[in-house]
């Protein structure tokens, strides 16, 4: 019942609801219109009132809330089940050992603080509390079409659109993982596959640095990475994002399992930070180095040698060691 009235609080928002709306929200059968409110409160929504009893939604509570993610997402894969934990290792320990107990997929496992993150090879994600967007999605795609590399792709035009819609900020994807605001980072995208009897899962790892201070970050990333609020200007709406977040993975994802490759293509070079710079590259303990001539999901990415020469390199076991759109 509070969850009508925290809707028509949130309908009425700048302004004032008045009383009998808010009356007529909860119903005749529920815990009353002060209790109701007493529930929201509780919960860390700020909700004022007028002398006449009108009331208006002044703050949410930054916490992420299942339910609260839920509602309003009609997505038709990703997010049928969000939970939503304050403290695991990782997201992506806690999606796997789901899938192992038979987890539908599309589940979303979020995380207020991640005690062991993990990045790409092997490296360390910071994940402190409340101050990101750390989760993993559960998808279990068709034999031959659960390719590691495609996801991550699609993971990171996902992880751009929603930054764009909830921010207006333009991120661009540093491949293969990283999703980029001026250079610096301020997403990755982690896929990890799993075999199970019949085929295999594939557990989609995503952190955000949302709303930490410039000065927050750790010294080992604090001139290479940044936060969404460092880069708006402004606090970020956590719960706003992650429901942006998870409607444009779902978008993605349909795409992916539709084969509309020429899209991703399309996208991923629109987006691509990499596209025509130089770059160093690792592939089983060999550097590369050339100018990125073309990114394709089939091909991967198309390097330009210094003879002349084009060399691809697609796959789960190749590095960005530089590249000159680090700065
Ligand atoms: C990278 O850029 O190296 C990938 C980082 C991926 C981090 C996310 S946070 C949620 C999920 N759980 C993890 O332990 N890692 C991924």
């Amino acid at each position: 019942m509070s969850d009508r009235l925290l809707d028509t609080l949130r309908s009425a928002r700048p302004g004032w609801l008045p009383r009998a709306r808010a009356e007529s929200a909860v119903g005749p059968s529920g815990p009353g219109l002060p209790e109701a409110l007493r529930r929201l409160r509780a919960r860390g929504f700020r909700i004022d009132e007028s002398d006449d009893g009108g009331l208006a939604l002044r703050g949410e509570p930054d916490l992420l809330d299942a339910d609260d993610i839920r509602r309003g997402l009609h997505t038709r894969v990703v997010g049928r089940r969000v939970r939503v934990f304050q403290r695991v290792t990782s997201t992506n320990d806690v999606i796997g050992d789901l899938a192992r107990q038979g987890e539908p997929e599309g589940t979303v496992v979020l995380a207020e603080t991640q005690t062991e993150g993990r990045g790409r090879r092997g490296r360390g994600w910071w994940s402190p509390p409340g101050k990101g967007v750390w989760m993993s999605v559960l998808l279990s795609p068709p034999v031959r079409r659960g390719s590691v590399p495609v996801t991550t792709i699609i993971g990171g035009l996902a992880v751009s659109d929603a930054i764009r819609a909830s921010t207006g900020l333009s991120a661009l994807i540093r491949w293969p993982n990283d999703v980029v605001i001026g250079g610096r980072k301020v997403a990755g995208v982690l896929v990890e596959a799993h075999q199970r009897p019949g085929g295999r899962d594939l557990l989609l790892g995503i952190g955000i640095d949302v709303n930490a201070g410039q000065d927050e970050l750790p010294p080992e990333i604090a001139d290479i990475a940044t936060s969404l609020s460092e880069a708006a200007g402004e606090p970020i709406d956590r719960p706003e994002l992650v429901r942006t977040l998870l409607a444009e993975l779902d978008r993605w994802y349909r795409i992916k399992l539709d084969r509309d490759i020429d899209t991703i293509n399309e996208q991923w070079r629109e987006r691509s930070a990499t596209l025509g710079r130089r770059i160093v590259l690792e592939e089983h303990g060999r550097r590369f180095e050339g100018t990125v001539a073309d990114v394709d999901v089939r091909f991967g990415i198309a390097l330009r040698m210094s003879r002349g020469n084009i060399r691809h390199f697609r796959g789960e076991h190749i590095s960005l060691i530089g590249s000159d759109c680090d700065g």
